[in-house]
């Protein structure tokens, strides 16, 4: 695991700072009762005994993302928060810290971060080893940690110059304790117009209309909103790409798959989507 990376951890029991041991197998923490796996695949096992595993992308839901962000069909959405690491983390006058994205999946969006930011470190985390073996070879300046985002995450305070979050769950005090000062928080959400024709044909969990006013207020006792922009595009999906978005998304735990075969095969092939998400920058109170 990355030195630079390691240097961002702290232990999830007793806060104490994490070291890598000399084969680089384990992290121990300075008071030396704690030790964490380092997995052959890379990533760092951090997560304690209370966490809440049942919210974890499966396999085959990483697989499907893994894809569908491959074949570039969210290329919009990777250039505009590649625009922001640039203005946050890639430029004179910024930060310091590490680019963090919590709930990363694969590290797709951090990769394109990471490169917009050439100097940072990158630490992606999420709660599905599934989604952490490839983003522990997503970039070479990344690392990737298996924790809890509801629990308090193995990071030291103030290490962030940028924390990403991108359709994924979100703990406002823990964001903004990771943050440093003057860092940014990034965060992606779907508006109501995501995938609305899919969501309407094949029976998809809804986006509603005010979920943009709920971030506001559960991150206003530790963030002021900034700049924010809706990025909006059209996707011409076939068969296989509608399987993956449905796949890689919440609806997967809700969807009865051979009922969602037969919905997919009545649909034009290619089905023209909209795709629309709102990218909200917030600066730390
Ligand atoms: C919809 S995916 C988004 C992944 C990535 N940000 C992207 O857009 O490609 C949500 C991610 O949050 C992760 N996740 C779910 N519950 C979590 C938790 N309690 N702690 C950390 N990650 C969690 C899932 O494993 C999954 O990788
Ligand atoms: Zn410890």
């Amino acid at each position: 695991m990355l030195h630079d990376a390691v240097a961002l951890l702290r232990c999830p029991h007793c806060r104490a700072d994490l070291a890598a041991d000399p084969v680089g197998r384990a992290l121990r923490c300075a008071a030396g009762r704690h030790t964490f796996d380092i997995a052959r695949q890379g990533y760092a096992n951090l997560l304690t005994g209370d966490a809440r595993p049942g919210t974890a992308d499966t396999a085959d839901m990483v697989a499907a993302r893994d894809a569908f962000l491959r074949a570039g069909h969210y290329k919009p959405v990777a250039e505009a928060l590649a625009a922001e690491a640039t203005a946050a983390a890639g430029t004179p006058g910024t930060p310091p810290g590490a680019v963090v994205d919590v709930g990363a999946g694969t590290g797709h969006y951090l990769a394109h971060a990471l490169d917009a930011a050439p100097d940072r470190t990158g630490l992606a985390l999420d709660i599905s080893k599934y989604a952490l073996r490839r983003a522990a070879k997503a970039h070479p300046r990344a690392a990737a940690v298996v924790c809890d985002a509801w629990r308090p995450l193995p990071v030291r305070d103030a290490a962030a110059a940028l924390v990403l979050n991108v359709f994924a769950p979100r703990n406002p005090a823990e964001l903004r304790r990771i943050l440093h000062p003057q860092g940014t928080l990034a965060v992606v959400t779907p508006t109501a117009a995501h995938l609305a024709e899919l969501v309407a044909t094949l029976g998809l969990l809804r986006v509603d209309e005010d979920k943009q006013t709920r971030l506001d207020t559960a991150l206003a006792p530790h963030f002021t909103p900034g700049r924010a922009q809706r990025i909006g595009f059209t996707l011409a999906l076939g068969h296989e790409d509608i399987a993956a978005v449905v796949g890689m998304g919440p609806s997967a735990w809700h969807t009865d798959p051979a009922e969602l075969r037969a919905r997919i095969a009545a649909l034009p092939d290619p089905l023209v989507v909209t795709a629309e998400v709102a990218l909200s920058l917030y600066s730390p109170l």
